[in-house]
């Protein structure tokens, strides 16, 4: 069987993820972030002048990055670690030139989520070079031996469980219309969320449960159970959302205009993340010949969270950011005690096998979304609500 590259290789017992495992960072000596004018969040320098934790994340424009700010802001400012927020506005070329201001900073420790999983290869490597230790947090940068480290979800379960569900919640018919959606072709969990969808989905597609309704790359491969990373990026490359709102509802309303009504009727759609479930979930529910639709998501978004509540959106997968704020936070701090962080796991970027750490994640529906979200304290109600 061909090596899947990219893929987690599981290296070890399962060590429990740690909430708020943070130490203290030698020299830090700030209190909690203040908010700048343009959304980033900056504590003061450490003792020694450098800064102790940098972290770069894709974009302030999703909840779901937002949700990660807010977490690093607390537990880093809890834990006294000078640090910095900078969002690359989903643009390659400012994510370099954040990690740059970074450098310029002496930042020690760079966590980075990546916007492009290749291009942010050239700014870990400036960061490497400039002797700081890199970790690569919710996605995974590739083909680049210039990461340390990987803090993450568990990827491939995300697209399972999005899977899953659709078999278990499609109208008992056969031939029910499918409908896929991607993530964005330069971000690695793309690749991994639709791994895991088709794993679950392909023998059913197979067997003619589900017809495949939008994309004649996949419908060619519809046999094969095992895809290579060409073929995903040959099928992504035709139901990619770019995790954008704008071209996932634009994506979806060519589809419907392009197909008749023996494609509609009742329907289930892979949707890859909350944002982009919003905006299909709209376009389908605005097509007359669509009667009914099962559609997944990803976040746990507090907008999505109401969608579900009304029945306009079906699941959504919960990754809780505190759990992995907390986990980069401990391997910072044990970065800066010149100390080897704790890891469980490692994923091969194409370069190397990364030490990682893996973190479960929850499907969430109405049924349990109050105590997942709520009872345990993520959400307060008041947070749902006001999304409404
Ligand atoms: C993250 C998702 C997020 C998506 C779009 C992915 O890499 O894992 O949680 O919805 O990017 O920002």
């Amino acid at each position: 069987m061909r090596k899947r590259i990219y893929s987690l290789l599981l290296c070890g017992a399962m060590l429990t993820a740690s909430l708020f495992g943070c130490g203290n960072s030698e020299g830090g000596s700030t209190a909690a972030g203040n908010q700048t004018g343009d959304g980033t969040t900056q504590t003061t320098t450490s003792k020694d002048g450098g800064l102790d934790v940098g972290i770069v994340l894709p974009t302030k424009d999703e909840p779901r990055w937002l949700q990660d700010q807010k977490q690093f802001d607390k537990i880093l400012g809890e834990q006294g670690f000078s640090s910095k927020v900078l969002f690359s506005q989903g643009k390659a070329e400012t994510e370099k030139t954040n990690v740059e201001a970074l450098i310029n900073d002496g930042v020690k420790v760079l966590i980075i989520c990546a916007q492009d999983a290749t291009a942010g290869g050239a700014a870990v490597q400036e960061a490497k070079d400039a002797g700081i230790t890199v970790i690569c947090y919710d996605r995974l940068i590739t083909d680049t031996e210039a990461v340390d480290y990987y803090v993450t979800f568990d990827s491939v379960a995300v697209g399972r469980a999005q899977g899953q569900y659709l078999i278990d919640n499609a109208p008992a018919a056969k031939g029910v219309p499918l409908y896929l959606y991607a993530g964005g072709a330069t971000d690695n969990n793309a690749f991994l969320f639709f791994q895991g969808a088709w794993e679950v989905l392909q023998p059913k597609i197979a067997d003619g449960t589900f017809v495949i309704a939008n994309s004649d790359e996949a419908e060619k491969l519809a046999d094969k159970a095992e895809l290579t990373r060409d073929e995903e990026a040959k099928i992504i490359g035709q139901i990619t959302t770019d995790w954008d709102f704008n071209v996932a509802k634009s994506k979806a309303e060519a589809h419907l205009t392009a197909n008749d009504a023996s494609k509609k009727g009742d329907v289930c759609i892979l949707a890859p993340n909350d944002g982009t479930a919003r905006s299909i979930a709209d376009a389908f529910a605005a097509d007359g010949d669509v009667k009914t639709y099962v559609i997944t998501g990803q976040d746990a978004e507090v907008a999505s969270v109401n969608y579900i509540m009304n029945g306009k959106q079906n699941m959504t997968v919960f990754k809780n950011t505190s759990i992995l704020a907390a986990d980069s936070c401990a391997m910072a701090a044990a970065i800066l005690k010149n100390t080897t962080p704790e890891t469980a796991t490692t994923y091969n970027n194409g370069a190397k096998d990364v030490p990682a750490k893996q973190t479960d994640v929850t499907v969430v529906t109405k049924d349990n979304y109050k105590e997942v979200l709520v009872d345990s304290g993520y959400y307060t109600q008041d947070d749902i609500d006001q999304a409404k």
